[in-house]
């Protein structure tokens, strides 16, 4: 026997039926976030390397460990997309959109890569649904990226999923605070990893997003952020903040939230899914959201000065989350249709090709087979009614349809309706009876 393939290691099929979860949330998204003004754009899924490096941060996991890099044929070298926001701000300066509109609301949705370790909802290839806003520096911008989030976990049916909020002020008070975390980790250099040593020397404020066992007391103790950041910034915060307590939105002041991330500025926020009770389905992979304020980067990548706030949700998180609280609302036909061996046959399949093509979800089976195998086909694909099309309802002109859901122990329910009445019958019954 020849060799079978495995998918390669953290990158998963998408199958049915899950994904009609995945096309359903994709559907809320694109409703919701139209409405709120953002428009869809697609890059690619490869950039030059050093786009993400300068913006993410050569000091992160996501460059330093995670990045799936390679150099191409032509001896560049390329990395497949850890994110979105780098690439979205490429595409933004690249197209000179600022020159054509001082504000600017984009979404995206497609996969990324991270070479992480592996568990439940974290991946190699995993897929992230994100929204930038370029242009407003103002905080009802950052709130309504936030709202926009809230109001999604709402739609799509996730409760229980935690607004954490913290300030990361506007890099001028940066230089102070960090002096202040090196002073607090120097006793620590000792039990650091060489990583962490390149982290303090080069970066020090991941030492913050450091799971090194020897360093989380030291992490729990450190200076927090939001205690220098500067005037500006916490007046922009408290705004912020008011706002969202306008909008009835819930949050928790989280001083720990620096982010992964090099590019942040201002506010930072994640959506942590935090059930109340019960075992937490996402375990340690619990933040479905995170994003903020990035007032620089634009600029730092080479374009205007132009302040930007958004978001990224982990997509798989959130398909993982839906189906174990809602299970999987499989699509079914309304009307199976049986066939028999014999001329009639062909007139059979030539009325459910019409049927659906007027817009009817109706099905059959190719194999042709026995008429209760047939059936047993129809309640596998959970169909609402069956009726078997042979010679007798071909000159009938009529078909008898059994209700196929019935409640245990209620009597058949059989309707015979006209082949020029089934459009008609079918739109009745296009809530599947009960
Ligand atoms: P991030 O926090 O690195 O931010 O990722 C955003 C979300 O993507 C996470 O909260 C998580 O739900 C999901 N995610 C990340 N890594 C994985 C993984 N390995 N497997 C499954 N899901 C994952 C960003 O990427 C920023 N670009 C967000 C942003 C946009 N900030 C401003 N604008």
């Amino acid at each position: 026997m020849s060799k079978t393939f495995a998918a390669v290691k953290g990158m998963n099929d998408l199958l049915p039926p899950q994904i009609e979860i995945w096309q359903r949330i994709e559907g809320i998204a694109r409703k919701l976030f139209g409405r709120y003004g953002f428009s869809e754009v697609r890059t690619p899924i490869v950039e030059d390397t050093a786009l993400f490096v300068r913006s993410v941060g050569e000091v992160t996991d996501i460059v330093g460990k995670e990045m799936y890099t390679f150099i191409d044929k032509g001896d560049r070298s390329i990395s497949m997309r850890p994110e979105g926001t780098a690439p979205a701000a490429r595409a933004y300066i690249e197209n000179g959109v600022a020159n054509t509109e001082p504000l600017t609301r984009w979404f995206y949705m497609g996969p990324m890569f991270r070479y992480e370790r592996m568990k439940t909802g974290r991946y190699r290839q995993f897929y992230q649904l994100g929204a930038e806003a370029y242009g407003a520096l103002d905080p009802a911008q950052d709130v309504e990226v936030i709202s926009l989030c809230h109001e999604f976990f709402k739609q799509i049916g996730v409760p229980d999923v935690v607004l954490h909020l913290n300030s990361l002020g506007d890099g001028s008070t940066r230089p102070a605070y960090l002096e202040l975390l090196k002073q607090h980790f120097l006793p620590f250099l000792e039990v650091m990893s060489p990583e962490a040593k390149l982290a303090y020397e080069k970066n020090t404020m991941r030492l913050l997003d450091s799971k090194e066992a020897a360093l989380q007391e030291a992490i729990a103790s450190a200076p927090a952020i939001l205690d220098s950041i500067d005037e500006g910034s916490k007046q922009h915060f408290a705004d912020v903040q008011r706002l969202l307590i306008k909008l009835g939105i819930p949050f928790e002041l989280d001083r720990r939230l620096v982010r992964g991330l090099d590019y942040y500025t201002r506010t930072t926020f994640e959506f942590i899914y935090e059930p109340k009770s019960g075992e937490n389905a996402l375990g340690t992979a619990g933040t479905v959201c995170g994003g903020g304020r990035y007032d620089r980067l634009v600029h730092e990548l080479g374009g205007p000065e132009k302040p930007a706030v958004g978001f990224a949700m982990g997509l798989d998180r959130l398909v993982l989350l839906v189906e174990k609280l809602k299970g999987i609302e499989r699509a079914a036909p309304t009307l199976f249709i049986g066939t028999f061996d014999g001329p009639e046959r062909d007139d059979a399949i030539a009325l459910v090709m019409k049927l659906r093509n007027e817009g009817f979800d109706v099905d059959f089976d190719p194999r042709n087979g026995k008429l209760p195998k047939q059936k047993e086909r129809a309640s596998k694909v959970n169909a609402a009614w069956f009726a078997a099309y042979g010679v007798n309802e071909h000159t009938a002109r009529t078909l008898k349809i059994d209700n196929m859901r019935l409640a245990p122990g209620a009597p058949k329910e059989t309707v015979e309706v006209a082949l020029d009445a089934l459009p008609a019958w079918l739109n009745s019954k296009s809530k599947t009876p009960s």
